[in-house]
């Protein structure tokens, strides 16, 4: 390691002898190397004096090569630069075959640097991609740590399925070929590792309630898994997720604390990753110029992200949702693919989009939905119809957001299990919150990559995370 990094480097005034580490990325009339280390955007310009280079040494200056400079700080001649490094020494540490090196300097699709993701960090669009998702990372531990709450870490092996949907990776260490039966012929789980039957998680809630209710406020923030076989632009099989969990808050309460947690980490990124941020936007803004009119959005990257940190999100009922789409042009004209006839609809991504980029052009909050769309620890409501769900739904993305006020009396939470057999046997424990001490509690659940998508303005999530895993697709 080098004393200063790049970044560094570039801010420094004092004109001295200085070292730097890095990848070329661009070596041009045998003299100018555009050097870089990943800590900044930047490159450094560094200065070869190819009459005093042997031309070996000149010749393995390529593209992707690993290089070792010792040099000078000057203010720099050229413009684009305040400083550069005239280059006393230059070694290679490291040859790129120019013939066969992905990461040519010019333009790659998204499509492609997907198949080398490996290599895809040495360009400028994921290298701040993959930063701003490092900041908006710590920016979250960072507005939970000031704000009271316990990060804990919930299993990721789990034997119960949280959100019910039955769509479950299972971890086994059974024969595949040749597993144990029991008598009635069907798999026998006591002979597997953990005598039971497990999956990989889909959610840390269940076990994030158990510690709301005697730490108070506690958030979750670990990798979740959906075997659901959803090939879109905003679906992982493995993806992260946020789930803050809070004892005697209510949904009114859940719906401030998202809001006020999502304005935060977009504030965090807008002041300190300025540099990466105005790159993407720039992208951004090129990218949208080639598409017609009608489907530009009509806010920059970084207007958007303002947008949201200086506007109310508009908080809105499922029921009054209902009766936007119902008198909506495109349910009228039946373009929408699923006609929205009558209240108790489960709401398509078409319906979402229709809500935030059209209708109402800011992040809408959803709440109180029909009870038998939502999942079975959701309050349900004095109406007996709806529960204290809501959905945060952001212009570009759809469901940013999915939380609820949880049900906290135990003979309404046991009928609705019973209803839907789920075996109270299994979450005895989660019951036992119910009868030892139980409170209104709250929570919800956001999806990292989608906030990473809006912040960035990147359109396909297997973009904003470094190896995706989606169906049939499990490379690095
Ligand atoms: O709405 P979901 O399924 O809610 C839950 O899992 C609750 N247990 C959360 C809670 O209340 N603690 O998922 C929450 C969020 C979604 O709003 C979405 O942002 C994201 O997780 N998400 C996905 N992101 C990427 N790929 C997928 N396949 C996702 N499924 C959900
Ligand atoms: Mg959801």
């Amino acid at each position: 390691m080098t004393k200063l990094t790049i970044a560094q480097l570039l801010k420094e005034t004092k004109l001295q002898q200085v070292e730097a580490k890095g990848w070329v990325r661009t070596f041009r009339a045998k003299r100018f190397i555009a050097l870089n280390d990943g800590s900044t955007l930047n490159n450094i310009q560094c200065v070869v004096d190819f009459e005093n280079t042997d031309e070996d040494t000149l010749k393995r200056i390529t593209t992707g090569a690993a290089v070792h400079i010792k040099g000078e700080l000057v203010e720099s001649q050229g413009k684009g630069q305040s400083v550069e490094i005239v280059v006393s020494s230059i070694e290679i540490l490291g040859d790129s075959d120019p013939e066969t090196y992905p990461i040519q300097p010019k333009k790659h699709s998204f499509e492609f640097l997907r198949e080398n993701a490996h290599l895809r960090t040495r360009t400028n669009t994921f290298s701040a991609v993959m930063r701003l998702r490092s900041a908006l990372s710590f920016a979250v531990h960072k507005y939970f740590n000031d704000n009271g709450f316990n990060y804990m870490h919930t299993p990721i092996i789990t034997g119960s399925d949280a959100e019910g949907a039955g769509e479950m990776f299972r971890v086994s260490t059974l024969d595949q070929k040749n597993p144990p039966l029991t008598e009635d012929g069907s798999i026998d789980h006591s002979k597997n590792f953990f005598g039971k039957d497990t999956n990989l998680t889909v959610s840390g809630q269940l076990e994030a309630e158990t510690y709301a209710m005697s730490l108070g406020k506690v958030y979750t923030f670990g990798p979740t898994f959906r075997a659901e076989n959803s090939n879109t632009s905003r679906h992982l099989s493995e993806f992260w997720m946020i789930e803050p969990e809070v004892a005697f808050m209510d949904l009114a309460g859940n719906m401030d604390l998202a809001e006020d947690f999502m304005k935060s980490v977009i504030s965090y990124v807008l002041e300190h990753n300025a540099e990466d941020l105005e790159f993407l936007d720039q992208r951004l803004f090129d990218e949208e110029k080639t598409k017609p009119q009608a489907e530009r959005s009509e806010l920059r990257l970084i207007e958007k992200l303002k947008f949201v940190t200086d506007n109310n999100f508009k908080r809105v009922s499922y029921t009054e949702a209902i009766d936007i789409l119902k008198n909506s042009k495109p349910n009228k004209k039946k373009k929408f693919n699923y006609i929205i006839e009558e209240w108790g609809a489960d709401l398509q991504s078409e319906h979402e989009r229709f809500l935030v980029e059209k209708h109402f052009k800011c992040p809408v909050i959803l709440f109180d939905y029909p009870a038998n769309i939502k999942a079975f620890y959701m309050r349900l409501n004095e109406d007996g119809k709806t529960v204290r769900a809501m959905d945060i739904l952001f212009p570009g993305i759809g469901e940013m957001v999915g939380g609820s006020q949880r049900e906290e009396r135990l003979d309404v939470l046991k009928e609705k299990m019973a209803v839907l057999d789920i075996s109270e046997e299994e979450l005895w424990w989660y019951l036992d919150l119910r009868k030892y001490g139980t409170a209104v509690h709250s929570g919800f659940g956001l999806g990292f990559e989608r906030l990473v998508m809006f912040a960035t303005g990147m359109s396909n999530i297997r973009d904003v995370i470094p190896y995706p895993r989606t169906p049939q697709n499990a490379e690095f």
